[in-house]
């Protein structure tokens, strides 16, 4: 097998080799989706279930989206019609799936550690985190790492600026991890309330102001206020949150000129990021929802058993 654990739990299972093989398969995949019949009979037999506990748009239709373009079948459970509704474990919905012989099982849960669960009890299917909770979401950074590179050709050495709710975001974690293995200097930036301690262990650098954040950066990334995650009040209006760590035109000046604006989605317009600056030139922020769609296609080819004499 191409890569050594069976599931993509989180960013610390994977080595640098592992990282670029993901990558350089993501680059390889992403002329399928250019062709006019946008489809290849690699995975042909295999099939996803897409365990969904939390909504999603991107990332759910591009794993079903990646694993229709190379031929394999995938389904969607619609969990507030599922037997979950009725009290239906995390543990038994997945023992359940497991026994109609899925061959992954793309899984986002509130819960940190969800997918990690359902691993210990999938002993014939690959699970793939696709968020869980406040702790990861893998792909999602792999499809950021994919599109830095395609504008700045490196990471080593690169000014990354996450800016936002980082202590909400599965995002920014997985990005922190992915970016300082690759040797990117990671600067995170958001209130006092929204920075969890554990941050500075990861090596990267911690403010409380975005001019600091911004000044020399080569890519902003800006974080989504996690209503649904946020328990209590941890700034005090939408306006004052805009105007000390919102990003527009003024502020990224203080950016290198070649910088570019990132965001996961969905954006909040006009509280994280100002609307103008969402389509300016300097955004990537729908190549990234274009790369998920490579990036999934890459890691189910690699956890399905990707062969040398694959049909692409
Ligand atoms: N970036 C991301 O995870 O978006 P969705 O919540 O729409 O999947």
């Amino acid at each position: 097998m191409p890569l050594r654990e069976r599931h993509l739990l989180g960013i610390e299972d994977l080595d640098l080799d592992e990282i670029e093989l993901i990558l350089d398969t993501s680059r390889s995949f992403r002329e399928i989706s250019t062709r006019s019949i946008k489809k290849v009979p690699t995975l042909r037999g295999k099939s996803l279930i897409n365990l969904f506990y939390e909504p999603s748009t991107r990332t759910r239709s591009s794993f079903e989206i990646a694993a229709k373009r190379l031929g394999a079948d995938s389904i969607n459970v619609n969990i507030s019609e599922s037997s979950v509704s009725k009290g239906e474990s995390l543990i038994d919905t997945g023992k359940n799936l497991q026994s109609m012989n899925p061959d992954i099982i793309a899984i986002r849960h509130s819960h940190a550690g969800a997918p990690h669960l359902l691993a210990q009890y999938c002993e014939s299917t690959s699970i793939v985190n696709a968020g869980d909770g406040m702790h990861e979401h893998p792909t999602q950074a792999l499809l950021d790492v994919l599109t830095i590179l395609d504008h700045k050709k490196r990471i080593e050495g690169l000014h990354v600026a996450i800016v936002g709710d980082i202590a909400h975001s599965r995002v920014a974690r997985s990005n922190v991890l992915l970016l300082v293995k690759m040797g990117a200097h990671v600067c995170v930036c958001g209130p006092p309330t929204l920075i969890p301690a554990e941050f500075e262990s990861y090596g990267v650098k911690v403010t409380y102001h975005i001019k600091e954040a911004l000044q020399g950066a080569d890519v902003v990334m800006m974080l989504r206020t996690q209503k649904e995650r946020q328990r209590d009040v941890f700034y005090p209006s939408v306006k004052e949150y805009f105007a000390l760590y919102g990003l527009n035109m003024e502020k990224m000046k203080w950016a290198k000129r070649s910088a570019i604006v990132m965001h996961p989605g969905p954006i909040n317009r006009g509280i994280e990021i100002d609307p103008e600056l969402a389509e300016a030139g300097t955004s990537v922020i729908f190549e990234q929802v274009t790369n998920g769609v490579a990036v999934r296609m890459a890691v189910l080819y690699l956890l399905l058993g990707a062969s040398e004499e694959a049909d692409l």
